[in-house]
C-alpha cells in the first residue's frame, strides 16, 4: 500500500513518514524545499528517510497541477497526508501571498486530485489557530471558529472546502488540528526550537508578552503514533475533524524556567505581544480518545530532553 506525504521534508511530514517507512509501508513524498527556514534541516531530513527502501521522493511545487497529476498517475495512492503549507502565524503577517500559494492553490490541486484518483481517504492539516482568540477553554471541535489572519483563514477554508468535497463527491476527509507540536527535528521558527538556537549562538532572546501566554505543547511521536491510529480506524461519516492535543497548556514563562535551568546560557529580551499571537490555547482531546482510545502523552521535561539531545547531536553547528 503507497501512501503519499505532502511536506515530507518539513517537521511532521519527516516524521510521518519514518513512523510509517518502519512499519514497513511505502511512502511517497513531495516538497517544494522552499527556504522559510533552514534548507539544510529539510535536506537532512529527506536524507534519514532515503535510507529506506519503500520510500521515494519528488522535489515538486503544489501549485504546478499537472506535475502533482503526474504523480497521482503514476502511483496507486491509497491513502494521502497532506501536511504541505505555508507555516506560521506571525510570518502570514509579512508574507501573506505565500499562504494564499500554498495553502489555497496547492491545496485545492491536492483535495481536487484526491477525489479525481479516488483515495481512500485524505488526511488534511488545520490548526489551532482556527479557534482564533477564544477565550472559552478547553477548544472543542464543534465551537464556532474565529481565525482572522491569513494563516487560520487558510486552514478554516483547507476544513471548509474539504467538508465539501465530501457532501458532493463523497470523498473521505480526516481534518487535524496540530497544537504547537515540537520534539526533535523540529522547526527553527518555533518557539523551543528558536530558544535552544539562541542559547547555543549566544543570540538575545526577544521573548513575546514577557512570555504570559499559554500553548498546549504536543510532543511529536505522540502525534505520530496518533496519526497512525486515525489512519487504522474505521470511519463512520465521511468527514471528521480532531483536535490534536494533550490538553495540557503550559506558560511560555514556565517552558523558559526549564529550558534555562538546562542551558544557562540564554539572554532574555522581553517584547510585548505580537499582534499575531493569541492568548492561550488549550484544546479538548475527548473527541480524539474516544475514536482512538487512551494515549499516554509525553511530559513536557522527557520531550524536551530528547529535542537537546538530537539538538546536541544531529543539529549544533
Ligand atoms: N508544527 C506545528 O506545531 C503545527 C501546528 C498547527 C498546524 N500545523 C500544520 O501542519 C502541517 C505541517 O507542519 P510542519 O510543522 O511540519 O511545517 P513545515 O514547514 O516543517 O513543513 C511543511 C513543508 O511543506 C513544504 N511546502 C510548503 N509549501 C509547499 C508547496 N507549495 N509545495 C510543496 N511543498 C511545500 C515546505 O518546504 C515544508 O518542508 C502544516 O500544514 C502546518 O500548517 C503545524
Amino acid at each position: 500500500m503507497k501512501i503519499l506525504i505532502t511536506g515530507a521534508a518539513g517537521f511532521i511530514g519527516f516524521k510521518f513518514s519514518e513512523y510509517l517507512l518502519n512499519k514497513n509501508y511505502s511512502v511517497f513524498g513531495v516538497d517544494n524545499l522552499n527556504n522559510y527556514y533552514d534548507v539544510k534541516l529539510k535536506k537532512k531530513r529527506l536524507l534519514e528517510l532515503q535510507k529506506y527502501k519503500k520510500f521515494s521522493f519528488k522535489k515538486i511545487d503544489l501549485k504546478n497541477s499537472k506535475n502533482l497529476e503526474n504523480i497521482f498517475k503514476k502511483n496507486k495512492f491509497k491513502y494521502v497526508f497532506h501536511f504541505a503549507a505555508q507555516a506560521g502565524v506571525r510570518y502570514a503577517i509579512i508574507a501573506p501571498r505565500d499562504y494564499i500559494n500554498s495553502n489555497i492553490n496547492g491545496f485545492f490541486n491536492i483535495l481536487d486530485l484526491s477525489k479525481k484518483y479516488k483515495i481512500s481517504r485524505l488526511f488534511i492539516s488545520s490548526s489551532s489557530s482556527v479557534y482564533g482568540d477564544l477565550k472559552k477553554f478547553p477548544f472543542k471541535e464543534n465551537f464556532n471558529l474565529q481565525p482572522n489572519n491569513v494563516y487560520s483563514l487558510s486552514k478554516k477554508f483547507n476544513e471548509d472546502l474539504s467538508k465539501s468535497y465530501s457532501n458532493f463527491y463523497n470523498l473521505n476527509v480526516t481534518a487535524l488540528r496540530f497544537f504547537t507540536v515540537y520534539g526533535e527535528w523540529g522547526r527553527p521558527d518555533m518557539f523551543i526550537m528558536k530558544f535552544i538556537n539562541s542559547a547555543n549562538n549566544k543570540k538575545i532572546f526577544l521573548l513575546n508578552n514577557h512570555g504570559n501566554h499559554y500553548r498546549d505543547f504536543t510532543y511529536i511521536n505522540d502525534v505520530t503514533k496518533i496519526l497512525y491510529k486515525l489512519l487504522k480506524k474505521k470511519y463512520k461519516n465521511n468527514y471528521e475533524v480532531f483536535n490534536i492535543c494533550g490538553n495540557r497548556p503550559i506558560k511560555i514563562l514556565n517552558v523558559v524556567k526549564k529550558l534555562k535551568y538546562l542551558l544557562e546560557k540564554v539572554k532574555i529580551q522581553n517584547v510585548k505581544k505580537h499582534k499575531a499571537d493569541v492568548y492561550k490555547t488549550q484544546g479538548s482531546n475527548k473527541k480524539l480518545t474516544n475514536a482512538i482510545g487512551k494515549i499516554n502523552f509525553t511530559s513536557l521535561d522527557e520531550g524536551l530532553k530528547n529535542v537537546l539531545n538530537w539538538y546536541n547531536l544531529y543539529y549544533k553547528k
